[in-house]
Protein backbone atom coordinates (compact mmCIF):
# COMPACT_ATOMS: atom_id res chain seq x y z
CA UNK A 1 0.00 0.00 0.00
CA UNK A 2 1.54 3.46 -1.10
CA UNK A 3 0.92 6.19 1.48
CA UNK A 4 -2.21 7.48 0.48
CA UNK A 5 -3.07 9.23 3.95
CA UNK A 6 -0.37 11.69 3.71
CA UNK A 7 -1.52 13.56 7.08
CA UNK A 8 -1.43 11.34 10.17
CA UNK A 9 -4.93 10.66 11.74
CA UNK A 10 -3.21 10.72 15.60
CA UNK A 11 0.24 12.01 16.17
CA UNK A 12 1.64 11.18 20.06
CA UNK A 13 4.88 13.33 21.23
CA UNK A 14 7.42 12.60 23.37
CA UNK A 15 8.40 15.77 24.76
CA UNK A 16 11.63 15.54 25.79
CA UNK A 17 14.83 17.68 26.68
CA UNK A 18 13.48 20.63 28.86
CA UNK A 19 16.01 19.81 31.57
CA UNK A 20 18.90 20.03 28.67
CA UNK A 21 17.48 23.02 27.34
CA UNK A 22 17.42 24.68 31.06
CA UNK A 23 20.74 23.59 32.00
CA UNK A 24 22.30 25.08 28.72
CA UNK A 25 21.31 28.32 30.05
CA UNK A 26 22.39 28.10 33.49
CA UNK A 27 18.61 28.35 34.55
CA UNK A 28 16.54 25.37 37.21
CA UNK A 29 14.71 22.33 35.05
CA UNK A 30 11.75 23.76 35.72
CA UNK A 31 12.52 27.10 33.68
CA UNK A 32 13.18 24.48 30.64
CA UNK A 33 9.35 22.73 31.38
CA UNK A 34 7.83 25.90 31.31
CA UNK A 35 9.49 27.30 28.12
CA UNK A 36 7.93 23.74 26.71
CA UNK A 37 4.60 25.32 27.35
CA UNK A 38 4.95 27.58 23.85
CA UNK A 39 5.72 24.31 21.30
CA UNK A 40 2.74 22.55 23.10
CA UNK A 41 0.49 25.56 21.90
CA UNK A 42 1.90 25.65 18.79
CA UNK A 43 1.58 21.58 17.96
CA UNK A 44 -2.10 21.83 19.20
CA UNK A 45 -3.09 25.07 16.97
CA UNK A 46 -1.35 23.05 13.94
CA UNK A 47 -3.11 20.07 14.73
CA UNK A 48 -6.43 21.91 14.88
CA UNK A 49 -6.01 23.92 11.89
CA UNK A 50 -4.84 20.83 9.35
CA UNK A 51 -7.22 18.56 10.62
CA UNK A 52 -5.57 16.07 12.70
CA UNK A 53 -7.97 14.05 14.55
CA UNK A 54 -5.97 12.93 17.20
CA UNK A 55 -2.93 14.69 19.31
CA UNK A 56 -1.64 12.54 22.26
CA UNK A 57 1.35 14.26 24.65
CA UNK A 58 3.75 13.10 26.88
CA UNK A 59 3.65 15.35 29.83
CA UNK A 60 4.58 13.19 32.81
CA UNK A 61 5.78 9.39 33.10
CA UNK A 62 5.59 6.70 36.16
CA UNK A 63 8.64 7.11 36.20
CA UNK A 64 9.18 10.60 36.57
CA UNK A 65 8.08 10.60 39.84
CA UNK A 66 11.69 9.39 40.66
CA UNK A 67 12.98 12.76 40.00
CA UNK A 68 13.64 15.11 43.15
CA UNK A 69 10.29 16.60 44.93
CA UNK A 70 10.96 20.08 43.79
CA UNK A 71 10.78 19.33 39.98
CA UNK A 72 7.88 17.12 40.55
CA UNK A 73 6.31 19.90 42.42
CA UNK A 74 6.98 22.81 39.92
CA UNK A 75 5.64 20.37 37.28
CA UNK A 76 2.69 19.68 39.21
CA UNK A 77 2.31 23.45 39.63
CA UNK A 78 2.66 24.30 36.08
CA UNK A 79 0.13 21.79 34.81
CA UNK A 80 -2.47 23.37 37.34
CA UNK A 81 -1.65 27.10 35.91
CA UNK A 82 -1.40 25.98 32.18
CA UNK A 83 -4.76 24.09 32.39
CA UNK A 84 -6.02 27.71 34.09
CA UNK A 85 -4.63 29.44 31.51
CA UNK A 86 -5.46 27.45 28.50
CA UNK A 87 -8.65 26.14 29.13
CA UNK A 88 -10.64 28.75 27.67
CA UNK A 89 -8.91 29.03 24.37
CA UNK A 90 -8.85 25.39 23.97
CA UNK A 91 -12.60 24.88 24.50
CA UNK A 92 -13.24 28.03 22.11
CA UNK A 93 -11.30 25.62 19.53
CA UNK A 94 -13.28 22.77 20.38
CA UNK A 95 -10.69 21.03 21.47
CA UNK A 96 -11.51 17.95 23.80
CA UNK A 97 -9.27 16.90 26.19
CA UNK A 98 -8.99 14.03 28.19
CA UNK A 99 -6.07 12.92 30.70
CA UNK A 100 -4.33 9.36 30.73
CA UNK A 101 -2.50 7.69 33.57
CA UNK A 102 -2.97 6.58 37.09
CA UNK A 103 -4.94 9.24 37.96
CA UNK A 104 -5.12 8.43 41.70
CA UNK A 105 -1.01 9.07 42.17
CA UNK A 106 -2.06 12.94 41.26
CA UNK A 107 -2.51 15.82 43.77
CA UNK A 108 -6.13 16.13 44.33
CA UNK A 109 -5.90 19.33 43.16
CA UNK A 110 -4.84 18.52 39.76
CA UNK A 111 -7.44 15.53 39.77
CA UNK A 112 -10.29 18.12 40.27
CA UNK A 113 -8.61 20.73 36.78
CA UNK A 114 -8.97 17.48 35.18
CA UNK A 115 -12.26 16.63 35.60
CA UNK A 116 -13.64 19.85 35.20
CA UNK A 117 -11.07 20.10 31.76
CA UNK A 118 -12.89 16.87 30.90
CA UNK A 119 -16.19 17.79 31.51
CA UNK A 120 -16.12 20.98 29.67
CA UNK A 121 -14.66 19.97 26.49
CA UNK A 122 -16.79 16.50 25.95
CA UNK A 123 -18.82 17.34 23.68
CA UNK A 124 -16.20 19.72 21.27
CA UNK A 125 -15.92 18.22 17.85
CA UNK A 126 -12.75 19.41 17.09
CA UNK A 127 -8.79 18.02 18.04
CA UNK A 128 -8.88 14.87 20.44
CA UNK A 129 -6.04 16.18 22.77
CA UNK A 130 -4.91 13.21 25.49
CA UNK A 131 -2.41 14.68 27.44
CA UNK A 132 -0.29 11.59 29.54
CA UNK A 133 0.20 12.60 32.99
CA UNK A 134 1.43 9.53 35.63
CA UNK A 135 1.57 7.13 32.70
CA UNK A 136 2.98 4.56 31.57
CA UNK A 137 2.66 1.88 28.54
CA UNK A 138 3.01 -1.09 30.74
CA UNK A 139 0.66 0.17 33.34
CA UNK A 140 -1.80 0.86 30.92
CA UNK A 141 -1.31 -2.66 29.55
CA UNK A 142 -2.01 -4.28 32.94
CA UNK A 143 -4.83 -2.03 34.34
CA UNK A 144 -6.77 -3.31 30.22
CA UNK A 145 -5.60 -6.91 31.72
CA UNK A 146 -7.43 -6.06 35.01
CA UNK A 147 -10.59 -4.80 33.69
CA UNK A 148 -10.63 -7.89 31.02
CA UNK A 149 -9.90 -10.01 34.11
CA UNK A 150 -12.36 -8.54 36.24
CA UNK A 151 -15.13 -9.19 32.94
CA UNK A 152 -14.22 -12.64 32.80
CA UNK A 153 -14.42 -13.50 36.15
CA UNK A 154 -18.16 -12.02 36.29
CA UNK A 155 -18.93 -13.81 33.15
CA UNK A 156 -19.45 -10.89 30.86
CA UNK A 157 -16.95 -12.36 28.63
CA UNK A 158 -15.53 -15.53 27.83
CA UNK A 159 -11.97 -16.01 28.00
CA UNK A 160 -11.54 -17.71 23.96
CA UNK A 161 -13.65 -14.10 23.29
CA UNK A 162 -10.45 -12.21 24.29
CA UNK A 163 -8.70 -10.75 21.32
CA UNK A 164 -7.20 -7.78 20.27
CA UNK A 165 -10.05 -5.70 19.65
CA UNK A 166 -11.73 -6.57 22.94
CA UNK A 167 -8.38 -6.07 24.80
CA UNK A 168 -7.80 -3.10 23.17
CA UNK A 169 -11.45 -1.83 24.08
CA UNK A 170 -10.34 -1.37 27.71
CA UNK A 171 -6.69 0.84 27.02
CA UNK A 172 -6.48 4.80 27.89
CA UNK A 173 -6.65 5.34 23.81
CA UNK A 174 -9.72 3.31 23.47
CA UNK A 175 -12.11 4.71 20.81
CA UNK A 176 -8.79 7.28 18.46
CA UNK A 177 -7.68 6.19 15.79
CA UNK A 178 -4.51 4.17 16.39
CA UNK A 179 -1.63 6.62 16.86
CA UNK A 180 0.43 6.47 13.31
CA UNK A 181 2.82 9.12 14.35
CA UNK A 182 5.25 9.24 17.24
CA UNK A 183 7.70 12.48 17.67
CA UNK A 184 10.24 11.94 20.15
CA UNK A 185 12.66 15.12 20.58
CA UNK A 186 15.63 15.65 22.68
CA UNK A 187 17.89 13.03 20.73
CA UNK A 188 17.05 9.76 22.09
CA UNK A 189 15.77 7.40 19.83
CA UNK A 190 13.27 5.24 22.69
CA UNK A 191 9.66 4.36 23.24
CA UNK A 192 10.81 4.80 27.13
CA UNK A 193 7.36 2.55 28.40
CA UNK A 194 5.07 5.38 26.26
CA UNK A 195 2.03 4.21 24.30
CA UNK A 196 3.41 0.55 23.89
CA UNK A 197 0.22 -0.96 22.45
CA UNK A 198 -0.56 1.64 20.78
CA UNK A 199 2.51 2.26 18.75
CA UNK A 200 2.76 -1.20 16.61
CA UNK A 201 2.22 0.24 13.74
CA UNK A 202 3.19 3.91 14.12
CA UNK A 203 6.16 5.76 12.04
CA UNK A 204 8.87 7.00 14.32
CA UNK A 205 10.68 10.52 14.09
CA UNK A 206 13.23 11.36 16.29
CA UNK A 207 14.08 14.72 16.73
CA UNK A 208 18.03 16.24 18.18
CA UNK A 209 15.78 19.09 19.06
CA UNK A 210 15.45 20.41 22.58
CA UNK A 211 11.34 20.39 23.21
CA UNK A 212 11.53 24.17 23.98
CA UNK A 213 13.12 24.79 20.47
CA UNK A 214 10.80 22.66 18.71
CA UNK A 215 9.12 25.00 16.27
CA UNK A 216 6.68 25.03 13.51
CA UNK A 217 9.56 24.23 10.98
CA UNK A 218 10.33 21.04 13.08
CA UNK A 219 6.83 20.23 13.16
CA UNK A 220 6.31 20.42 9.21
CA UNK A 221 9.73 18.22 8.79
CA UNK A 222 7.95 15.50 11.13
CA UNK A 223 4.94 15.20 8.91
CA UNK A 224 6.96 15.27 5.71
CA UNK A 225 8.73 12.34 6.77
CA UNK A 226 5.36 10.71 7.74
CA UNK A 227 4.00 11.90 4.26
CA UNK A 228 6.94 10.17 2.79
CA UNK A 229 6.57 6.57 4.43
CA UNK A 230 5.14 3.51 2.60
CA UNK A 231 2.67 2.07 5.09
CA UNK A 232 2.69 -1.56 4.75
CA UNK A 233 1.04 -3.21 8.01
CA UNK A 234 3.12 -6.33 7.16
CA UNK A 235 2.04 -6.64 4.16
CA UNK A 236 3.47 -6.29 0.44
CA UNK A 237 4.46 -3.28 -1.05
CA UNK A 238 1.94 -2.79 -3.92
CA UNK A 239 2.83 -1.59 -7.57
CA UNK A 240 2.16 2.49 -7.24
CA UNK A 241 -0.19 2.41 -10.47
CA UNK A 242 -2.59 -0.65 -8.29
CA UNK A 243 -2.29 1.72 -5.47
CA UNK A 244 -3.67 4.33 -7.20
CA UNK A 245 -6.82 2.60 -8.34
C1 LIG B 1 11.01 15.76 29.55
O1 LIG B 1 12.17 16.56 29.50
C2 LIG B 1 9.84 16.58 29.81
C3 LIG B 1 9.00 16.44 30.86
C4 LIG B 1 9.19 15.41 31.90
C5 LIG B 1 7.86 17.37 31.08
C6 LIG B 1 7.05 17.75 29.87
C7 LIG B 1 6.15 18.84 30.25
C8 LIG B 1 5.93 19.96 29.54
C9 LIG B 1 6.52 20.25 28.21
C10 LIG B 1 5.05 20.98 30.16
C11 LIG B 1 3.76 21.25 29.54
C12 LIG B 1 2.89 20.13 29.15
C13 LIG B 1 1.53 20.13 29.17
C14 LIG B 1 0.83 19.19 28.28
C15 LIG B 1 0.71 21.01 30.02
P1 LIG B 1 13.37 16.25 30.51
O2 LIG B 1 13.11 17.01 31.77
O3 LIG B 1 13.49 14.77 30.70
O4 LIG B 1 14.58 16.83 29.75
P2 LIG B 1 16.10 16.29 29.77
O5 LIG B 1 16.09 14.96 29.07
O6 LIG B 1 16.84 17.33 29.02
O7 LIG B 1 16.50 16.20 31.21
Amino acid sequence: MAALDLLPRHIAITMDGNGRWAAARGLPRSAGHKAGLAPVRMCIEVCSQRGVEALTLFAFSSENWRRPADEVGSLMGLFIEALDREIDELHQKSVRMRFIGERRTLSVRLQARIAAAEARTAANGGLKLQVAMSYGGRWDIVQAAQKVARDCASGRLRAEDVNEEAFAAHLSLAGLPEADLLIRTGGEQRISNFLLWDLAYAELHFSPRLWPDFTLADLEDALAYFAGRERRFGRVAAPRAAAKA
